[in-house]
């Protein structure tokens, strides 16, 4: 008979487990890829070329959204992709192993990046959004300091794309490379 820690372990490495993990991961990590993708092509460029002419606030509050669906769905992606490396590909040195592990770590540091300066900056931009949404108008240094964070905001979300591009490539095609030479 099994003792409880093997009983897990059973478990934890059923293939019904893995299926559904995998099912989780691709959903969560296209949705995490299309959100940063849009925020990085239409939204930050959006709001920051119409920011005088008001649309800076509304920008905001549809990014929050749209960087809250990512961040949700980067940690799905990334807490399946860890129990999926331990599960399938503890030991794999292949050359498909390898790009599945450069792909990883840009996905990690594409998270890495959305953590330390995306969310900040982002949180910062709308505070100072909405203290300058009522009627004046907002003085010089609120001006400035909206403008930066923006072009923070934008630079984040290039990078992260950057490295999402990598990721989605080498998931894609990881499982094939060693079939081409
Ligand atoms: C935006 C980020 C990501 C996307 C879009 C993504 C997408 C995918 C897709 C579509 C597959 C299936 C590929 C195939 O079976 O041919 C896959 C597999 C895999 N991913 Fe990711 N992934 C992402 C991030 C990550 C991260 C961060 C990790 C680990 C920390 C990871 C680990 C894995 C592993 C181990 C597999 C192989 C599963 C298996 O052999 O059945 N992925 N990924």
């Amino acid at each position: 008979m099994y003792n409880q820690f093997q009983a897990m372990v059973i478990i934890m490495f059923d293939i019904a487990f893995i299926v559904l993990a995998r099912a989780v991961h691709v959903m969560a990590g296209v949705t995490w890829a299309g959100a940063t993708f849009v925020l990085a092509a239409v939204i930050v460029p959006l709001a920051t070329r119409h920011a005088a002419e008001g649309a800076g606030r509304w920008m905001g509050l549809i990014a929050s959204r749209a960087g809250m669906l990512s961040g949700i769905s980067a940690l799905l992606t990334v807490l399946s992709g860890i129990y999926l490396f331990a599960a399938l590909h503890p030991h794999d040195d292949s050359t498909g192993g390898l790009v599945l592990k450069v792909g990883s770590l840009a996905a990690l540091l594409a998270m890495a990046v959305g953590i330390a300066v995306g969310r900040p900056t982002g949180r910062k931009l709308a505070k100072l959004q909405e203290a300058n949404a009522g009627g004046a108008a907002p003085s010089q240094d609120a001006i400035r300091e909206m403008s930066a964070l923006r072009m923070r905001a934008m630079m984040s979300a290039r990078v992260a794309t950057g490295l999402l591009v990598v990721a989605v490539l080498a998931m894609s095609v990881f499982r094939y490379v060693a079939a081409i030479g």
